[in-house]
């Protein structure tokens, strides 16, 4: 596995949807029904989940938005949302960084820690700054993001999770500002390592970048109830509108 771009071989695999599997459904259920009633949003909107994975979050919002586009890298993962089938539902593949669509939309939602993923540290400019171009004029993107601070003040180190008979020994470090997860995979006695490296992106980097690629941030929470954000939330929800 190539430890740079490590993000296109672990995403694409079956061992990462069984180990998240309880990041499901009924979560992204909950986080869009609470996004969509306290940012008001308009139902007559286009909107875009950018890195959708298997599109959990997008069949959720095109309950509610007139349409709704998913990207993401992972094949497997475009190729399962595609069965949703639903008219108003597209799912494509593509890199954060260069996809070119020839559409503007209302809002972009970037969840469940889809970002921060690069080892230079501009390409996360490259991905906000192609946002900005997708979308329209008062257009809003949504980051939801892990908490840098929870996570550096509460790290696991060493943990064996069994899924489906599988097991996974994961390691955890935190190195020149990323965490890297090791994991090694056991299943019929056949081992296989894979790795996650997420940089720790804290609000006032966020803010920075957001900044370069022309957004304000104009809200933040800490939890997919939207709750306040705080160093010891779950998470870091960051909203941020396009500047006109
Ligand atoms: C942690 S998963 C979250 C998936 C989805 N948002 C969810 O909540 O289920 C991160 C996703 O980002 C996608 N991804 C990673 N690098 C990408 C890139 N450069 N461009 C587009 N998608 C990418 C992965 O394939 C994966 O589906």
């Amino acid at each position: 596995m190539n430890k740079e771009i490590w993000f296109e071989s672990w995403f694409d695999t079956n061992f990462y949807h069984e180990l998240y599997k309880n990041r499901d459904e009924d979560e992204a259920n909950i986080f869009i029904e609470n996004l969509i009633n306290k940012l008001e949003l308009d139902p007559c909107s286009e909107v875009l989940d950018l890195a959708c994975g298997k599109g959990r979050h997008a069949l959720k919002m095109s309950n509610y938005f007139q349409k709704v586009t998913g990207i993401d890298l992972s094949k497997n993962s475009i190729n399962i949302a595609k069965k949703f089938n639903k008219e108003n539902l597209k799912f494509l593949t593509g890199d954060m960084r260069n996809f070119s669509l020839n559409k503007k939309f209302d809002f972009i939602f970037n969840l469940f820690t889809s970002f921060g993923y690069f080892e230079n540290f501009n390409d996360n400019s490259l991905v906000l700054d192609n946002c900005n171009k997708h979308l329209k004029k008062n257009g809003l993107i949504v980051i939801d993001y892990l908490n840098p601070e929870k996570v550096i003040n509460n790290l696991v180190k060493n943990e064996i999770k069994i899924v489906n008979k599988t097991k996974y020994t994961i390691s955890r470090k935190i190195e020149n500002n990323f965490i890297i997860k090791d994991i090694y995979i056991n299943q019929k006695n056949k081992e296989k390592h894979f790795y996650e490296k997420v940089q720790l992106i804290n609000l006032k980097m966020f803010s920075e970048i957001l900044k370069k690629s022309n957004f304000t941030i104009n809200k933040t929470f800490g939890n997919y109830n939207l709750e306040e954000y705080n160093e010891n939330s779950n998470r870091l929800i960051i909203t941020a509108l396009k500047n006109n």
